[in-house]
């Protein structure tokens, strides 16, 4: 989709074209000057350098996208909407101003008489399906691509159908775990044909289907997400690594010695404990892996042979209206654990 972001060359717009570049989204910066568009759109190809970006003036950013967001200050609408409220005839556009004045050295809001600056633009350009969004997420955090964006992100507008169209970009633009390479969502899904050669259960086919979400490419030597739900409606979801090969689970071991207070931080992040509480036991030896002495700290997860946190909700007792958002929050809170096994199996000595 192409976005243009009008005032794009300031921080909150800059912050928004990087973000919605990063997830892949065709992005015109645009500005009262040309030379500062273009100046802002090779700055940020710099930072991504796959990334889909350009500048030009406003209102050619406006005519040559589908979506336009109004990222200027308050006083700029009129000025600008004055030539660009044509070409966002019947588009979607993202306000995201805040009415702000400096009165006595401090930012007041002092929202329009029509009552927000969302109503003012929707009254500038009645075609328009407004959507005021991303009123309160900072320019600091957005820029910073590495910062995880969280917490609630309000939409308000009067048409449905542009408010989930923005909402879909919020939740992309939002994603948790930066670091996942790209998924394919075909090769996520596990076969429903059961392995019956190292299986006790010669039954032909599993009676739960299951997916991991991982970079297909790594073979299973880098974390990944899963879940699985059965025939009765139990789900089961977490992420780590499951099985892996002795040269990584070696790697992973001789990390959690040289740095325990690393496993520390992780089993302790609240999140994470609220909802694992610990790493899963399945198969841990009895005693201390060849090589690790037994009072080495965290002992318990040297012997473990799998390093994955997992959770099993009866979803019959409760069916959740949004099953996919339930299973992102797991996934959410398995992060931190992921991050530190990407740590953990790039250790080398
Ligand atoms: N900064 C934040 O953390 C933040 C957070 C949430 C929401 N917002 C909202 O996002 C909008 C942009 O914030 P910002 O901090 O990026 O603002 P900004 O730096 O003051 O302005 C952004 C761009 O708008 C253009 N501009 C400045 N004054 C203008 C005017 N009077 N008329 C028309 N264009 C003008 C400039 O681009 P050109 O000179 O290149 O045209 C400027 O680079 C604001 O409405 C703000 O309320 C900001």
């Amino acid at each position: 989709m192409r976005i243009a972001v009008l005032g794009g060359t300031g921080p909150e717009g800059l912050g928004l074209a990087a973000r919605l570049a990063q997830i892949g989204e065709s992005v015109i910066i645009g500005s009262r000057s040309a030379e500062r568009a273009e100046e802002a759109a090779r700055n940020l190809r710099e930072k991504l350098p796959q990334g889909s970006l350009a500048g030009t003036p406003n209102a050619k950013a406006a005519a040559d996208a589908e979506v336009v967001m109004l990222a200027f200050p308050y006083e700029g609408i009129d000025v600008i909407l004055a030539d660009c409220a044509a070409p966002m005839n019947g588009k979607v556009v993202i306000d995201t101003i805040v009415p702000l004045k400096v009165v006595s050295k401090f930012f007041t809001v002092e929202p329009p008489e029509e009552g927000s600056a969302g109503e003012r633009i929707q009254a500038r350009v009645p075609s328009a399906k407004v959507v005021s969004a991303f009123k309160h997420q900072s320019a600091q955090h957005l820029i910073d691509l590495d910062h995880r964006m969280e917490g609630d992100v309000l939409l308000c507008g009067n048409d449905e159908a542009a408010k989930t169209l923005v909402a879909d970009l919020v939740t992309r633009v939002a994603r948790f775990d930066r670091k996942l390479g790209p998924v394919d969502p075909k090769k996520a899904m596990f076969r429903i044909y059961r392995d019956t050669r190292f299986s006790k259960d010669k039954t032909p086919y599993k009676t739960h289907f299951s997916a991991a979400i991982r970079e297909r490419a790594k073979k299973g030597l880098e974390p990944g997400y899963y879940f699985h739900i059965d025939q009765h409606g139990v789900l089961v979801a977490g992420g780590g690594i499951y099985n892996p090969d002795p040269p990584t689970l070696g790697r992973i071991r001789r990390y959690i010695v040289k740095n325990p207070g690393a496993l520390t931080r992780v089993l302790r992040e609240p999140r994470f404990k609220k909802t694992y509480g610990r790493l899963a036991q399945e198969e841990a030896l009895a005693r201390p892996p060849k090589g690790f002495s037994a009072d080495a700290p965290h002992i318990d997860a040297i012997k473990l042979k799998h390093y994955f946190g997992i959770v099993e909700v009866d979803l019959m007792k409760r069916p959740p209206k949004d099953l996919a958002g339930v299973i992102a929050g797991y996934f959410r809170d398995v992060v931190p654990l992921m991050e530190w096994l990407r740590r953990a199996v790039k250790e080398t000595r």
